[in-house]
C-alpha cells in the first residue's frame, strides 16, 4: 500500500511537472544564485553542499569574522568554483549583500540573536530563505518573521536537518501507513553534552579551556550566555521537527499548550571548576539554564508530546525519540520497537533494523549515495536539498515559515512557563488559522 501511495505521488507529481508553463520548466532546469549570511561552522558545512551541486552559484558571502571568511573562501577554492562577492566590515554588511538584484535565495547561520532581523529583511528582499534552527529569540521576534513572510508572500524554511535523518523518516514512512495505529505519545530532544561546546580556549572550537563569550570560539562566543541568561528548553527543533511531521502539526493539528520545568543548574559551573580551576573567572558565573529541561506539550488532535533539553551534563548523545501509537512503539535509545501482532516476540523489544532496512523512506532509497559524505550522517544533504529544489521550482518549501515559528517558539514558551511556577501556556496559533486547511508536502515522495 504504502509503494503505491508512494508511485501515485510520484506520478501526480511528475504529471505536475508536464503541465508546468515553460517558464517555470526553466526555473526547474536553471541555477540558482545562493549568498550566505553567516560562514561560521555551520555556514561552512551549508557551503560544501552548495559547492558540491552543479544547480547553485554561491555569489556572495557574508560575516563579520576574518577567520570564518578565509576558511569559507579556501573552502570554495578547493571546490575550483569562482570567488563570491565578500560583504563584511560591520555587522549590517548582510543589509548591503540583500541589494543584489540576482541574488534568488539567501542562507542565514548566525547566532540565534541574529535570526529574527536577517529573516525579516531577506524577506523583504523577495529572497528566498533558509535560516539555521531558532526563528528568533521572544515571542515578538517570531510573530514578526511571519507577519513578514506573509506581507511578502515570501518562503522560509528552517534547516531542520534531523527531520530527513535516515531512521527517522523510515518511522515517517511506517506512521503514514498506520503500522503505529493512531499516534499518542511522542517524545524527542536535544540530549548532547555541549560543555565542550559552551567552553574552549579562543582558538579551536571544542575544548581545552573553558573561555566562552569573548573570548570564546565560534559557538562558545555566543550560545553560552543563552545559558548564562535564559532557562527553558533552548534548542528545541531537533527533537520536534521529526515529530511534528508525524503528527502533522500546522497540518490539520497543531500545538495548544505547553509546561516545562527546570532541574537546577550544575554542569556548566562543575564543568569550569574542573578543567578550569575554582579560582577561573567564569567560576563565579551563575548559569541560569536548568541542566534538564522538560517540556510537555498538548496537541489539538489529542497527542502528548514530551521534549527534553540535557546539554550541560556528562551523558552519550540521544535525541531521545519515543512514538507511541494503539498498535505500537519505537524507541530510538534501544533501537528497538514493538508491534502488536507483527512483531515475533510478546511483549518483547524488537531490533529496529530490519524495519528500518524495509521502510526505508524513497528519498533516502533514491540519493543515499548523493548523501554519503554529507555533514551528520547525510541528513545534511536532504535538508539542502529540499530547499534548493523549491527555489529552483519557485514553489512553497516542505517545512514553511509557520512550521519555523511553532517549532522555535517553544522556547520562549518554556521560559515563560518555568518563569511563572511551571505554569501550562497557551500556544500561538501563528497560521492564523490555515493550519485546518493546510495539507503536510514534507517528503511525500522521492522528489526532494
Ligand atoms: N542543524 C544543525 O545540525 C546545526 C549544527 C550546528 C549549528 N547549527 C546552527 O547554526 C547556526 C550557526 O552556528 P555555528 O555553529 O555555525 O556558529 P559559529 O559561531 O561557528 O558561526 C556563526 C557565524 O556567524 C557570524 N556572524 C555573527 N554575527 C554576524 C553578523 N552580524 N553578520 C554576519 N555574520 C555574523 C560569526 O562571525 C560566525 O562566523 C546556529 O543557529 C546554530 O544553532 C545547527
Amino acid at each position: 500500500m504504502q509503494r503505491r501511495s508512494f508511485v501515485k505521488n510520484s506520478v501526480l507529481a511528475s504529471a505536475g511537472f508536464s503541465i508546468l508553463p515553460s517558464s517555470s520548466l526553466f526555473a526547474q532546469q536553471q541555477k540558482i544564485k545562493l549568498g550566505f549570511i553567516g560562514v561560521g561552522l555551520r555556514g561552512q558545512d551549508h557551503l560544501e553542499m552548495a559547492l558540491r551541486r552543479n544547480d547553485t552559484d554561491v555569489i556572495a558571502i557574508c560575516d563579520i569574522d576574518d577567520r570564518m571568511l578565509g576558511m569559507a573562501s579556501k573552502k570554495i577554492k578547493e571546490f575550483n568554483k569562482p570567488a563570491p562577492k565578500i560583504f563584511t566590515g560591520d555587522p549590517y554588511a548582510w543589509r548591503r549583500m540583500l541589494e543584489i538584484k540576482e541574488l534568488d535565495a539567501v542562507l542565514i547561520a548566525t547566532p540565534w540573536e541574529w535570526h529574527a532581523p536577517m529573516c525579516i529583511e531577506s524577506l523583504q528582499a523577495k529572497k528566498y530563505v533558509a535560516t539555521e534552527v531558532m526563528l528568533g529569540i521572544t515571542l515578538q521576534d517570531h510573530w514578526n518573521v511571519v507577519k513578514a513572510c506573509e506581507e511578502n508572500n515570501g518562503n522560509l524554511m528552517m534547516l531542520e536537518n534531523v527531520c530527513y535523518r535516515r531512521d527517522v523518516m523510515a518511522i515517517l514512512n511506517m506512521v503514514r501507513q498506520g503500522m503505529f495505529g493512531e499516534l499518542l505519545h511522542l517524545q524527542g530532544g536535544y540530549q548532547h553534552d555541549l560543555r565542550a561546546v559552551k567552553f574552549n580556549d579562543g582558538k579551536n572550537p571544542y575544548g581545552g579551556g573553558v573561555e566562552f563569550g569573548e573570548k570564546g570560539f565560534s559557538e562558545a562566543r555566543w550560545r553560552t550566555n543563552h545559558s548564562v541568561y535564559r532557562n527553558g528548553d533552548l534548542y528545541p527543533t531537533h527533537g520536534i521537527g521529526p515529530v511534528a511531521e508525524m503528527l502533522n502539526i500546522n497540518k490539520g493539528n497543531r500545538f495548544i499548550s505547553l509546561s516545562s520545568f527546570a532541574t537546577k543548574s550544575r554542569g556548566l559551573h562543575n564543568y569550569i571548576v574542573e578543567k578550569g580551576g575554582a579560582n577561573h573567572p567564569n567560576a563565579s558565573v551563575q548559569f541560569a539554564l536548568g541542566d534538564i529541561v522538560t517540556t510537555n506539550i498538548k496537541c489539538f488532535n489529542g497527542e502528548t508530546i514530551l521534549l527534553q533539553h540535557d546539554t550541560n551534563l556528562p551523558r552519550p548523545y540521544s535525541l531521545g525519540f519515543r512514538v507511541q501509537g494503539t498498535k505500537g512503539i519505537w524507541m530510538d535509545v534501544n533501537k528497538s520497537l514493538y508491534i502488536e501482532g507483527v512483531s515475533k516476540t510478546n511483549d518483547q523489544w524488537e531490533d529496529a533494523a530490519p524495519y528500518l532496512k524495509q521502510y526505508d523512506h524513497p528519498l533516502w532509497k533514491k540519493y543515499s549515495s548523493s548523501a554519503e559524505g554529507a555533514g551528520h550522517g547525510g541528513m545534511d544533504f536532504f535538508v539542502f536539498q529540499a530547499f534548493v529544489e523549491s527555489v529552483k521550482r519557485r514553489t512553497k518549501t516542505p517545512m514553511d515559515i509557520y512550521d519555523a515559528a511553532a517549532w522555535s517558539a517553544i522556547t520562549p514558551l518554556s521560559e515563560q512557563s518555568i518563569e511563572l511556577g511551571n505554569q501550562t501556556v497557551d500556544f500561538p496559533d501563528f497560521s492564523g488559522g490555515r493550519w485546518m486547511q493546510t495539507k503536510n508536502i514534507f517528503a511525500m515522495n522521492d522528489e526532494y
